[in-house]
């Protein structure tokens, strides 16, 4: 069997059970600790002078590859075209949207960089799986760097409709080098459309989509494959930790704070694209129109900080301080305070327990390209006695999780009065709609995700040949 070698950009942490630092981490390591591999990628630190140097360490099945990235590197490859340009253009945030010249070339050098440093640990059969949008130009790296191997792409985040893509000056650059790889996997059905249609309308080419089958894109000369594969958790190892963190110190204190009354749980990074103000505004006209709910209820909002040295970032939080603040200030009792905002990162076996005690799972992004916070909440719900997840149409995982409560969430009303509903919700309802989002989460779970990509990736050989549709890798994909 061929071995499977991991590129991305954000290396979980490497001791297993340390805090989350997100969807990516979290669901890679999830499908490699299985399967077994290597794992490449920057190892987080920042180095302010001599030459990076790859570290390798073993973790049972897991090897580690990491290493560091040079100052001026981090400034322009990641805070500066990748999470300045590329995060808010794909999170459909062309407001925010920054862009320089040097930065992409910054981005396309360490790219470069980056895959020279990975060939000499290759062997002939690898395959190369790559993650996200820092890494868009690695497979053209690795190709002009001889690399034969099969090489896929998945992208965690959602793929903007062109009209927003095009606001990024590099767009045809960048399409280009995806279509480097042989496979390319999306979140969702909708990210998948509108990559085709960045393809046929804007790049001369073409698209094939058959039902069941990977659709074939050829475009810049090169044909390739296309899909979507949603990423899922493993429900029941949630479900495990959920109940063997139930009589634990965390929960216990969260009950003790609660006194009986009802909790509703967020858990997100600290990011612009996670609806976090809208959310806010629309606990407090729950607060507002619903008096029987004022001292009934508490919102417990867990953002641990990212990307902290980019401005975005740090008007979200000052923005996000000041509405807990003034929230707090106009509904708070003595012996209530509705809102607990909490400004840093908790272990994930911790957030399964408190998931399991909150009424209402509160995930409403304004884009995002799955949310694994949604499934982990269903997965950690006692099935006897469930909570309700309110959930954005604009998370990934909505396309899936019917059993939620889907709000739009720029909607505020529409929020507050999904928030009355959940916590109003009549027992038999709530364990109808989560049995029936349970089924789904087993039946798409995360070692589905990875074989399905892993199957449609070793097939995918074919389409560098150009065979074209005959040829196309047979099963469907997720
Ligand atoms: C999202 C992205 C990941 C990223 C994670 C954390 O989930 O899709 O690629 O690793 O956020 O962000 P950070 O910038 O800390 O890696």
């Amino acid at each position: 069997m061929s071995r499977l070698i991991i590129v991305s950009n954000r290396v979980a942490p490497i001791s297993e059970g340390g805090p989350a630092a997100g969807g990516l981490a979290v669901g890679v390591y999830d499908a490699l600790k299985e399967t077994g591999g290597m794992w490449f990628g920057w190892s987080g630190d920042v180095l302010s002078s001599g030459q990076p140097q790859i570290k390798v360490e073993e973790r049972g099945p897991v090897t580690f590859a990491t290493i560091g990235l040079v100052r001026r590197d981090y400034d322009q490859y990641y805070r500066g075209f990748s999470n300045a340009t590329l995060w808010p253009a794909f999170h459909y945030r062309a407001d925010l949207l920054q862009y320089d010249r040097h930065e992409f070339e910054g981005y396309c050098r360490v790219n470069a960089w980056l895959a020279q440093q990975l060939v000499p640990l290759l062997r002939p059969d690898d395959v190369i799986w790559v993650h996200d949008y820092h890494l868009i130009p690695f497979a053209q790296a690795l190709r002009s760097a001889g690399v034969k191997n099969r090489i896929g792409f998945f992208l965690h985040i959602p793929f903007p409709a062109s009209q927003v893509l095009l606001a990024v000056p590099p767009h045809r650059a960048l399409v280009e080098a995806l279509c480097s790889f042989d496979l390319l996997g999306f979140q969702t059905a909708p990210d998948l459309r509108a990559f085709c249609d960045y393809i046929v309308n804007e790049a001369d080419g073409t698209v094939e989509a058959s039902r069941g089958r990977p659709t074939v894109v050829r475009a810049f000369g090169r044909t390739l494959y296309a899909a979507d594969y949603p990423i899922g958790v493993y429900p029941d190892e949630i479900a495990e930790l959920a109940k063997a963190g139930e009589r634990g110190k965390p929960v216990r204190t969260m009950k003790a704070t609660l006194h009986a009354r009802k909790l509703i749980m967020s858990v997100d990074r600290l990011d612009y694209s996670k609806g976090l103000v809208e959310r806010f505004r629309a606990f407090e006209r729950l607060l507002e129109q619903t008096p029987a709910q004022r001292n009934k209820v508490s919102f417990l909002q867990i953002a641990p900080p990212t990307r902290a040295d980019l401005h975005a970032y740090q008007d979200i939080r000052l923005q996000l301080e000041s509405e807990s603040g003034r929230i707090n200030g106009r509904f708070a009792e003595l012996d209530w305070t509705p809102i607990l905002y909490i400004h840093r990162q908790y272990e994930r076996s911790v957030l399964a327990a408190l998931f399991r005690t909150a009424h209402v799972g509160y995930v409403t992004p304004l884009r995002d390209g799955m949310n694994l916070v949604a499934k982990e909440y269903v997965s950690a719900q006692d099935p006897e006695n469930p909570g309700v997840l309110v959930l954005s149409r604009f998370a990934g995982a909505a396309q899936e999780l019917h059993g939620a409560l889907i709000v739009n969430p720029v909607d505020i009303d529409g929020m507050a009065d999904a928030l009355a509903a959940a916590l109003t919700m009549p027992l038999e309802e709530r364990q109808a709609r989560h049995r029936d989002m349970i089924v789904q989460l087993r039946e798409n779970n995360v070692s589905v995700w990875r074989d399905n990509f892993m199957r449609d990736l070793q097939r995918s050989g074919d389409a560098a040949l150009g065979r074209g549709a005959d040829a196309a890798p047979a099963a469907a994909a997720g």
